[in-house]
Order: C-alpha cells, then structure tokens, then sequence
C-alpha cells in the first residue's frame, strides 16, 4: 500500500486537486473529513467526466464530482484479496482503513509491484498487424459490439437514437454525457450552434482559392483545407494550453461550421454563390438547402438527419483514433481534426460509399450481378460497402440505413437488394469464414443519392456527422491525457553498417 495518502477536503475545488494529483503523480485522492474519515474517492476518470459535461474546474467542488462512500479495505486484508475486489468493481485504487481512520491505498500498481508484474508500459509487447483486438484506451464516448452487431453512444444504442432524437440532442450527449433534458435545454444548445454555423469573412475570403484547387476536385481535401484555415482563424490554441471550457468551444464551433463550408467549398467550385444557414430549418433540412438551394422534401431530410446520426462515433475507427493521438502530442483541436479528416479520406474507411454506386452503375442489371461481383472477387478485388474490421455479422447502420433506403424507394434500391444478396452468397463462397456482410457504406450511398446528395459529397457528409463525434474523443483524450506513442518492431537489415562512402 502507498503511504502517505494524498487527501482532499469536500469543500476544495476540483481546479486545486488537480494540480495536487499532477504534482504528487498520483490518479486519485482520498477525500477525508476532519477525523481522518473516508467519506469519498475522487480519481481520474471524475475529472475526466468534469471535462466532458464542460464544467469548470475553478469553481466545481470535489464534493460533487467524487464517489461518496467508496468501497475501502483493512490493512490486514492479503494483497490476492485486495486485488480481487479492484479487479472485479473494475477500481484502480482502494483505500485502506484502519479504525475508522485512513491509513493507506492500494493502487494496481502496488499490486502488480507484489506480484512482481512489471507495467505495461515498459515491456515490449507484440500485437497483431492493424492493431485489430487491441485495447488502447478507455473511452466513456461509445462502443462497437461486432458479434453482436450492436454499437451505442454513452448509454444508449445508436439506431434507437437516430430514430428518436434530432441530431443536435446527440451532439449534446456526446459532448456532455446526457441528453438534454428539457426542451429549453435543447433549444439553448441549438441556439449556440445556429450563431456557430456561419463561416468568418476572413475564411470565406479564402474558399475561393481552395474551391478552385485541384484537378479533378477532391471537396473532402478542399474541407480538409477549409478546416485548418478555420482554426487558425479563430486562434485555436494547443490543445495543451488551454482548459477544458475552451476546448469545448472550439469544438462546438467546428462541428457547428464544418456543414456550411463543406456546402459553400462545392458550390463555389460549381459557379454557384455559397448560401448561408437558414435558422428555420433543422438540421439536415438546412444542410440539404445550403447544398441543393431549395427546401429539400421532409422526408429526405428526415432520412438525412438519421444517416448523419447513424454515423456520428464508431469506436476506435481510424479517424478517431488519429483525431486522439494528434490531441495525445497536445496540438490544437483544429489540427486533430484536419488529421482526422486526412484518415477518412481513405477508401478503407469513409471513401467507400460513391465507390458502392459505382459498382451498381457497373452490375447495372440484376442478372449480371453475380457473374460480375464473382469475376471481381476472383481477380482480387474489394467489393465496396462489404465488410468490416469489427462486425462479422449484419452491420447496424446498414440494416437501419436498407429500411430508410427501402421507404425512400427509387430505381436503385431493387437493384441493391439483388446486389447485396448476390455478394453475400459470393463472399461467402469465394472467402469462406471471413462473415462478409455489407457495411454502413452500402445503403448509406443509396440514401443519400436517393435525397439529391452528389456523390462526390457522400464521403463530405460522412465528414459532417463524424466531426461531433471527433470532437468528443478529443475532449476525453484531453481531459486524461497521456502521449500515444508506440513502438515498432524493426525488420530491416541489421544496424549498424558502416555508412559507405559515395561513389
Ligand atoms: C472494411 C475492411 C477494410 C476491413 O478490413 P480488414 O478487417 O482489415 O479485413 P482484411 O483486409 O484482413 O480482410 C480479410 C479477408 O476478407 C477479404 N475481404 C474483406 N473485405 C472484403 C470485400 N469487401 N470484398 C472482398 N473480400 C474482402 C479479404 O480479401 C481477406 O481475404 P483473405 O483472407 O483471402 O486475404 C474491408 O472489409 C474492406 O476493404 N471493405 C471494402 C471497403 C469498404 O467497404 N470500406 C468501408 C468500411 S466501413
């Protein structure tokens, strides 16, 4: 056990006690009353739920934030005992009492150092190419079930969600950890997002020139661009530097204007005058509007609105995981997320839904599907809008995305249907074991190409939704932060070798 233990009283602010833990390198503190009585346990993970509800730190009390009561141990209790009550509540520190009084804490570092474990992070350890099954942080932001085929945001699952909720009610959960709990509360957050939305003069000015780049015209790099633009407009600063009220500034304000500029960076690029936010609208209607020029139907918003809420957090997916080691280095939320948008971009990842058209272009007729799809599995090739890292049965956005798709109707959707059982069949046949079913790709293009949407926008508006959840990783990568830096196992020809002379 660790002696002596670092303390808190109920009545300091948390601010203080952060700076103690800092300065004593410790992930928890006992809060004591006056007789030296354990009334509570405030760690790591509470601060990290300060952050994320954007409390400030200044002024909240340890007594709000701690875990009143907590489970404590007597000193004569064995360290197997000890251990098995951290690992089973799932606790990384107990304190010890002795008499009523605090005498300790046992940490799962002492424990490891009885059990003569060394940490982890001083071994070298193997793990498998593409880090697939590998934990690397926790996340209270949301998670994927791949067996299941069940993925949530917090507590929730991320279909009822998008069935129930308008995008900003998510938004709000992700950055806060509750949905709003009044209409007053949503419409606040509304309100605050409206006034975000519109792009400074001083980066409008520059659409333009980035509208125009490029040959043939990539608008996710022309975001890309946009973005790092935006935030150093508005002077984010390194994500190091500042506290947690002006980190979730900055991301409300990111995620508020990343619609609008993806909208205005196309039309410029296509002649067309960029058109601001309509206040009346929701969401998606106000995306569609700012993109088409017109009121888009109500139910291609609707359908709209719960694609971009089906898509807004997908556990430890590539972007994300790039959004929280920039954030790891201490760099401005502007550059996480331009990072981030650079992962996306990759046909693996978000690049793939125009490609899944494309390939219904190419089958063109329900008859030529499977002597098509199984020529191009034979060849090598990937079939788009099929498989997935995680799920290795149906994908759950897909399935609610082929009921959205199925009530929107179209030429297209028979021709998917045939498509998607056709490919299953093949892969099944062709990949057998590897349980290929198709991904959130599939259906989200037929969607959004239903709702008048381009296809060079697809992967744009999967940028639109992924950006709030981006942005909640960041925060929690912030609010806990440790530098991800990982190690590489070296295959080259063995060092050192005389550096030869130039001929
Ligand atoms: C999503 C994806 C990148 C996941 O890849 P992964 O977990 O790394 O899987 P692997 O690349 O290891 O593939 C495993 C096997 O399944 C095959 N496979 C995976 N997805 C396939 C697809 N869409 N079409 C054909 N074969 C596929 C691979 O060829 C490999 O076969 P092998 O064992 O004979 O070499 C992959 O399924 C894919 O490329 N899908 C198409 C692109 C896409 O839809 N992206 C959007 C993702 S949301």
């Amino acid at each position: 056990m660790s002696r002596p233990v670092v303390t808190a009283e109920p009545a300091e602010r948390i601010a203080t006690i952060a700076q103690r833990m800092r300065d004593n390198k410790v992930g928890s503190v006992v809060v004591v009353d006056h007789d030296d009585r354990v009334i509570g346990i405030l760690t790591e993970r509470d601060m990290l739920r300060l952050a994320a509800a954007g409390s400030d730190a200044s002024t909240a009390k340890v007594s709000e934030w701690m875990t009143a009561d907590p489970d404590t141990v007597a000193s004569g209790v064995d360290a197997t005992a000890a251990f098995a009550r951290l690992a089973e509540h799932g606790y990384r520190h107990i304190p010890v009492v002795d008499g009523g009084r605090l005498s300790g804490i046992v940490s799962m570092r002492d424990l490891m150092r009885v059990a003569m474990i060394q940490p982890a992070d001083a071994q070298a350890h193997e793990v498998p190419k593409g880090l697939e099954g590998v934990v690397v942080a926790d996340t209270m932001v949301g998670d994927v079930r791949g067996l299941e085929g069940f993925y949530h945001y917090r507590e929730y699952s991320a279909v009822d969600l998008a069935k129930s909720r308008p995008i900003e009610d998510v938004w709000f959960l992700m950055f806060s950890g509750r949905l709003p709990a009044t209409l007053a509360e949503r419409e606040e957050f509304a309100a605050d997002k409206r006034t975000r939305r519109r792009v400074p003069d001083a980066v409008m000015e520059v659409l333009p020139a980035i509208a125009r780049a490029g040959e043939p015209f990539v608008p996710l790099d022309a975001l890309r661009t946009a973005v790092s633009q935006y935030g150093a407009t508005l002077g984010f600063r390194p994500s190091i530097d500042v506290d947690s009220v002006e980190l979730h500034d900055n991301a409300m304000s990111v995620c508020a204007v990343v619609p609008t500029l993806i909208c205005a960076l196309w039309r410029l690029r296509n002649g067309l005058e960029p058109i601001a936010p309509r206040d009346d609208l929701a969401y998606a209607a106000n995306y569609l509007y700012m993109m088409q020029g017109v009121e888009p139907e109500p139910e291609y918003a609707a359908a709209v609105e719960k694609y971009l809420i089906s898509t807004i957090d997908h556990g430890f997916n590539a972007s994300t995981f790039t959004a929280r080691v920039i954030t790891s280095t201490g760099a401005d939320l502007g550059a996480a997320v331009v990072g981030a948008i650079g992962a996306l971009s990759g046909p693996l990842h978000g690049g793939a839904p125009s490609r899944a058209l494309q390939m219904l272009d190419e089958i063109g007729t329900a008859d030529r599907a499977e002597p098509w799809l199984r020529a191009a599995v034979e060849r090598g090739d990937r079939l788009m809008g099929f498989g997935h890292r995680v799920y290795k049965t149906d994908d759950p956005r897909s399935l609610m995305l082929r009921e959205v798709a199925e009530q929107l109707g179209g030429d297209k959707m028979e021709l998917a249907r045939h498509i998607e059982t056709a490919a299953v069949k093949v892969l099944d046949e062709l990949k057998p074991g590897r349980r290929l079913y198709t991904n959130v790709e599939f259906y989200a293009g037929i969607v959004m190409d239903r709702c008048g949407i381009p296809r060079e926008l697809f992967t744009p508006t999967f940028a639109a939704s992924r950006v709030i959840g981006w942005c909640a990783h960041i925060l929690e990568q912030a609010a806990d932060n440790r530098l991800i830096r990982p190690s590489a196992h070296y295959v080259g020809p063995p060092p050192p070798e005389p550096v030869p002379p130039i001929r």
